[in-house]
Order: C-alpha cells, then sequence, then structure tokens
C-alpha cells in the first residue's frame, strides 16, 4: 500500500511541477485550472493519510507556512555585488573602453538585459531540490527567506533535468504591474496597506514574516545568473548560462539578447526606453554583461562591483525643485487645475517647469504650499505632477494656495457643485479659455477630425473675434485664415478645404465633439449604436438613456442636462445649419457569434486598433463597453493589459486575447 502511495505521490509530484511550470514559466498551460485542483488535492489529501511521504519539493509546499520568529541571517556561498551605474553614452563609452583595454580585443560581445526594479534574492539547489533562499542584505550576509520564496511560482522547488550536486542561482524578485494593481486595489478596500510602487510592495511581501501573506502576492521571478556551483561546469558564455536556468525551470528575461559593441549597446538601449511603459513589469534601467565568462575572470572586480558589467540606468523620474507659485488652468467644461510653476529641473529626461497638483482637495491632503521644496514625478507620457512637499524644508513663509473667487480668465464666477472635487467656471463657452478647449476638443482627431486647426490658431481665431462658437468655423475663408500668424495662402487654403471636409462626419463623432461631461468616445459610440440619429437622443429621458450599454446614472444626468439646456440646443442647430451631417447608424447587429455578449477591450491588440476590434465585435453581435463589472461577459486583453485585466481576474471575467476571441467566433 505504501509502496502505492508512494509512486502516486511521486507521479502527481512530476505532473504538477510540469504544468506549474508550464503554467507560470512558459505561459503555455495545457491543462484546465480545474484539472490542475484535482490533481493538487489528490496529491495533498495523499501526504495528509502518509506523512512520511512529505517533502520540502513538493508543489503542496508553495502556500505558506505560520510565522517562524525573525528571519536568521545566513552568510552567502559568494558575495553577492552590485552594479556600477552609468547615466549617460559617454559613461558608457568609458565602460566599453576600458573592457577592450584590458581584453585587448574589439568589439566586445556583451548580453544586454532589463534591469528589473525589484530584489535580488540567492537560491540554492542541493541534488536539485531548493534548499535555502535568501535577501541580498549587505552582500555578505542576508536574511533567510526560504519559506517565503517557496510560494513564488516560477522558482523552482526541483530543477528540472539533470541536476549538479550543488547549485546557487540568482535573480531578481519583482511584482508585475497588474499584480501590484490587484494588491493596493484589495488594499484600499480592506483598509490594508497601499504601496507607492511595484518594487516597494515586492520588498513588503518578501518580508513578512508569515509566508501564507507571501503566498497571497502576485510575486514572480527572473533568473539572471549562476554563482555557486559543484558537480557542475559552467558553460563557456553568459548566453549559455541563461539557457541552462532556462532548462532548469526558471523564467529567464525573453529581452535578454547578445549585441557587439558600443553601437549594439546603444541600439539596445534606445529600444527597451521605447517599450519600457509597455512592459509589464517596471525596470529602471538595462544591464550590460560580457559575455565570455572567461573574460570575466580577467576583468575582475572592484570593490563591490564586477568590471564586466555595469547598469545603464533611465533618468531619474522624480526631483526635487522649488514650487514658485500656482495658477488655474480652465479647461473644456470649466474645471479650474491648479498647476504648479516650477524652478526648472530636469527630471525623467526632460526639463519640467510645470507640473499639476489636480485639485484643491489633493493640494490639502498633500499639504503643498507655495515656496515649499517639492517632490516632482513624471513617468513615462504622462504629465508630470507635484508627489508632495518636504515639510522639514518649509520656509516660514510658504503661503497657502487659494481657490479663485472669479475665474482667471474670463472673471466669471467660479462656482464648486456639492461632492465634486473640482472648481469651475460657471460661465461656460462665453469664457474664452472654455471656448478655447471646447474647440480643440470639437476638432481633435477622435472627434470631428479637423487637420490644421492647431492649438495656436484657433486662439488667435478667438482672440481676433473670427470664432465666437463652433459654427464660425465653417465661415472661416481663405483670406482670414492666411492673415493669421505663420499662415500662408496655401495652408489657408487646406485648412478651409479641412473644415468642409469634414462636414460629412459621424454621429458618434458629432456627439463626442460636443464635449458633454463624461461623454468619451465610447460612449459616444454606444449611443450612436443604441438610437440611430441625434433627435432621439435628444428626447431621451435618463431611464432611456440608461438602457444604452455604458452608461450610468451619472453619464446619464449629464447627457440629460445637456440636451435641456437652450444654449447647446441652439449650438447644436448652428452646427447643422451650417453642413454638419452624418449618416444614419444601422443600430448593431441583431445577430452572428457574439449575440448579447458584453466585451470590454483593454491592452494593445496586435494588429488592430481599439476601434477596429469594437466594430468587428459589434458586426458579430456582441457590444462593447469601457468598464469591467460583473455584467462582462469577456475582456478582450490585449499586450499591457493593467488593471481592468487585475479586475477581469478577480470578478472572474473570462479573459481572452485576440487568438481566442477570433476562435470563438468561429474565424480561427
Ligand atoms: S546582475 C554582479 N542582472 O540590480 C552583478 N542584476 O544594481 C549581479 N538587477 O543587485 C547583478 N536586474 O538586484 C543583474 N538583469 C540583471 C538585473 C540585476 C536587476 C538588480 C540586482 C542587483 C542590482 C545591482
Amino acid at each position: 500500500m505504501a509502496a502505492a502511495a508512494q509512486q502516486r505521490a511521486a507521479e502527481l509530484r512530476e505532473a504538477l511541477t510540469e504544468h506549474n511550470h508550464r503554467y507560470y514559466v512558459l505561459d503555455a498551460p495545457s491543462i484546465s485550472d480545474a484539472e490542475y485542483d484535482r490533481l493538487f488535492r489528490e496529491l495533498q489529501a495523499l501526504e495528509a493519510e502518509h506523512p512520511e511521504l512529505a517533502q520540502d519539493d513538493s508543489p503542496t509546499q508553495r502556500v505558506g507556512a505560520p510565522p517562524s520568529g525573525a528571519f536568521e541571517a545566513v552568510a552567502h556561498l559568494q558575495a553577492m555585488q552590485s552594479l556600477n551605474n552609468c547615466f549617460s553614452e559617454e559613461e558608457l563609452g568609458e565602460f566599453d573602453r576600458r573592457v577592450r583595454e584590458m581584453l585587448s580585443r574589439t568589439p566586445i560581445e556583451y548580453v544586454a538585459e532589463p534591469k528589473l526594479d525589484g530584489l535580488a534574492v540567492s537560491l540554492i539547489y542541493e541534488r536539485g531540490s531548493l534548499v535555502r533562499g535568501a535577501t541580498r542584505g549587505d552582500g555578505q550576509t542576508g536574511e533567510n527567506i526560504t519559506a517565503n520564496l517557496r510560494t513564488i511560482r516560477q522558482i523552482p522547488l526541483r530543477l528540472r533535468g539533470q541536476a549538479p550536486d550543488l547549485i546557487e542561482v540568482r535573480g531578481e524578485v519583482y511584482l508585475p504591474r497588474a499584480g501590484f494593481l490587484k494588491m493596493n486595489e484589495d488594499a484600499l478596500r480592506d483598509g490594508g496597506k497601499v504601496f507607492v510602487n511595484p518594487r516597494n510592495a515586492a520588498a513588503g511581501s518578501l518580508r513578512q514574516l508569515d509566508s501564507r501573506l507571501t503566498a497571497k502576492r502576485p510575486l514572480a521571478m527572473y533568473a539572471y545568473a549562476i554563482a555557486a556551483h559543484e558537480g557542475y561546469a559552467l558553460p563557456a558564455c553568459h548566453s549559455e548560462v541563461l539557457a541552462q536556468l532556462g532548462d532548469w525551470g526558471f523564467s529567464v528575461s525573453e529581452l535578454a539578447e547578445p549585441v557587439q559593441g558600443l553601437e549594439g549597446l546603444l541600439a539596445y538601449y534606445n529600444r527597451i526606453s521605447e517599450q519600457r511603459t509597455e512592459l509589464p513589469f517596471d525596470i529602471d534601467g538595462v544591464v550590460y554583461k560580457v559575455n565570455d565568462l572567461a573574460a570575466r575572470e580577467e576583468l575582475g572586480s572592484v570593490a563591490r562591483a564586477p568590471r564586466w558589467a555595469i547598469a545603464h540606468k533611465f533618468p531619474a523620474e522624480e526631483a526635487v525643485t522649488t514650487l514658485e507659485a500656482v495658477e488655474f488652468q480652465v479647461g473644456r467644461t470649466g474645471a479650474l487645475t491648479p498647476v504648479a510653476r516650477l524652478q526648472p529641473v530636469f527630471v525623467g529626461g526632460v526639463t519640467v517647469s510645470n507640473a499639476t497638483l489636480h485639485n484643491l482637495d489633493e493640494i490639502r491632503r498633500k499639504d503643498v504650499r507655495i515656496g515649499d521644496q517639492v517632490v516632482v514625478r513624471r513617468a513615462g507620457d504622462v504629465i508630470p505632477e507635484v508627489v508632495r512637499a518636504l515639510l522639514e524644508k518649509r520656509p516660514p513663509d510658504a503661503a497657502e494656495i487659494q481657490q479663485p473667487a472669479q475665474c482667471p480668465v474670463c472673471g466669471g464666477a467660479v462656482v464648486r457643485e456639492e461632492g465634486e472635487a473640482v472648481a469651475r467656471c460657471s460661465a461656460g463657452l462665453s469664457c474664452r479659455a472654455q471656448l478655447h478647449n471646447a474647440l480643440i476638443h470639437f476638432v481633435s482627431r477622435k472627434a470631428l477630425d479637423i487637420e490644421g486647426l492647431g492649438e495656436k490658431l484657433l486662439a488667435q481665431l478667438i482672440e481676433l473675434g473670427h470664432v465666437r462658437r463652433a459654427a464660425d468655423l465653417y465661415a472661416l475663408d481663405q483670406d482670414t485664415l492666411a492673415q493669421m500668424e505663420r499662415m500662408g495662402e496655401k495652408s489657408a487654403a487646406n485648412v478651409v478645404a479641412a473644415i468642409a471636409a469634414k462636414r460629412q462626419t459621424t454621429l458618434a463623432r458629432f456627439i463626442y465633439a460636443l464635449g458633454i461631461r463624461e461623454v468619451g468616445e465610447v460612449t459616444a459610440q454606444a449611443l450612436a449604436a443604441h438610437f440611430g440619429d441625434l433627435d432621439p437622443i435628444i428626447a431621451a429621458s435618463e431611464e432611456e438613456l440608461l438602457a444604452v450599454p455604458d452608461v450610468g446614472p451619472i453619464v446619464a444626468a449629464h447627457l440629460h442636462q445637456y440636451f435641456r439646456d437652450e444654449a447647446h440646443l441652439e449650438l447644436i442647430q448652428e452646427l447643422r445649419n451650417a453642413g454638419l451631417h452624418w449618416p444614419q447608424v444601422t443600430t448593431a447587429a441583431r445577430e452572428g457569434p457574439f449575440l448579447d455578449q458584453s466585451f470590454v477591450i483593454t491592452g494593445t491588440l496586435e494588429g488592430m486598433s481599439r476601434d477596429e476590434a469594437k466594430a468587428w465585435i459589434e458586426s458579430l453581435g456582441g457590444k462593447v463597453t469601457s468598464s469591467v463589472s460583473k455584467n462582462t461577459d469577456f475582456l478582450l486583453a490585449g499586450e499591457a493589459a493593467g488593471s481592468k485585466l487585475a479586475k477581469a481576474e478577480k470578478l472572474g471575467v473570462t479573459v481572452l486575447d485576440l487568438a481566442a476571441a477570433r476562435k470563438l467566433a468561429g474565424e480561427g
């Protein structure tokens, strides 16, 4: 009996380990989650029944264990070095020159890898079994966090294939962005700790004394080096080390690749910089390593960093500067946005002199004052923001930021509606700033898409009184336009032609162009598809509006209110009189494989824009809404899907990639 149980347990362990690897490392599961759970429970039951069969490297041992007091200090078998940094081409050139000189050869082959923003860990395997996992600590001594590391699915508990007597693997534990967002969402809901970035969240998760908590965090690991080894000869180069790590069952960055010389390093850096915001995890730079391991021996180390590697870091994304003044900008709907005027500071690769302060509540919450030293953050393409003030450095004369009582542009009254975070100028389109922003929106690509009517040109046309309302655009002639700054006869003629050409538009674009509060592109499309023409939308009650997918009570209220305003109806009439028109919409297909199925689209789909994907789904009878709820049937997720993916997973909504959706539609 015991022999049979032992054999079955071994089979189950092998199968579960294999499925784990397929799921977490290869991203290619071959069985359903339910089937996996069945095997898992069978093994759990067997191990419970026969405690003598329990094994530390069993897949059942990933769920965490009760706290065991403080972490034990452990000496590393080999020092865990750190990397020297560089921030510029010149510094990188220096590095490459030194390597070439010391090795007397050129060009050098390097392996370039992303520099993950997580925590370095050391993993020791004896005869293929994970026996110890530790943090870097001070490089000589780390903390034993084996129980926590065991819970990370991308860390094999047993190595695949031929296992050496002893092997130490190094890598980076990190938290993918989607996991980080979900963790913070959960924390907000349950009153837990909210982390400022994925790195801190990963660190906090790894240092949990109760590994059952770590087990709940979606941590991941990339392996990037072999350190100590016994009964195993290292291959000749780093690329082969990475391949070996992959064969043993580790996750290795797909972005790692061999490159030649300085030119290759820079090309890699530029490419990764561009991809950075789309990656599913945070990186703070790239790492270059001499590929030839014998050459590494020759190069050796200085201080605590090897001469054969260097980290090329991205420019800092946070910097400290002085908040000199605050101005209030007036947006399309009259919303007043406080904008910080800063002493110019270099952050994230550009010089920043303005940053958003969002709204007055935010200012109060962060307690930011004029004259303060403030932390400014710039991430990717987003507008720089003031994160916080350095209270310990506050000058005695720092001034509180006051909300203006009058619109700084038109002098109109500023009002703040009950329950709203933003204050607004109440003057509507008679406020020059509101008109300007409304027109910028009106002609923008997703609205009427009129080319050549840039922000500056619109500002001039308003300033000189040529345009007082949107319909005035249609009365502009070539002579008037040609007199504007930086305009010639030819560009004036182009603008006139562009305005004329876009008299013919679509209902969805027209609705979106009106700039109704909370009515984005997707809602406008939903309204067009539902009602087919403008007049029924104008006439619709709030209840009728609520029947449109994607329209909730707030949007319905804004829409209803908008069309009850005489000035808006007049504006629409003027535009129609000016010749704006659109074909009636044939309401969404009432048949097809997606009939009545509700989709949300997120991330970047390969070879298909969001609009195209939406049109495709609708042509098959499905509907597309903008946010994931329990009524969502499918999430169509592309590359770099973020919080929507996390939410869908939380709600148990089926997630499809494009290929799966095509298959479902019978097209794949
Ligand atoms: S190699 C002796 N490769 O960066 C060199 N490190 O600043 C050992 N890191 O402590 C490190 N991604 O935590 C290496 N692809 C990568 C890395 C990486 C992130 C971290 C690691 C290390 C720190 C050094």
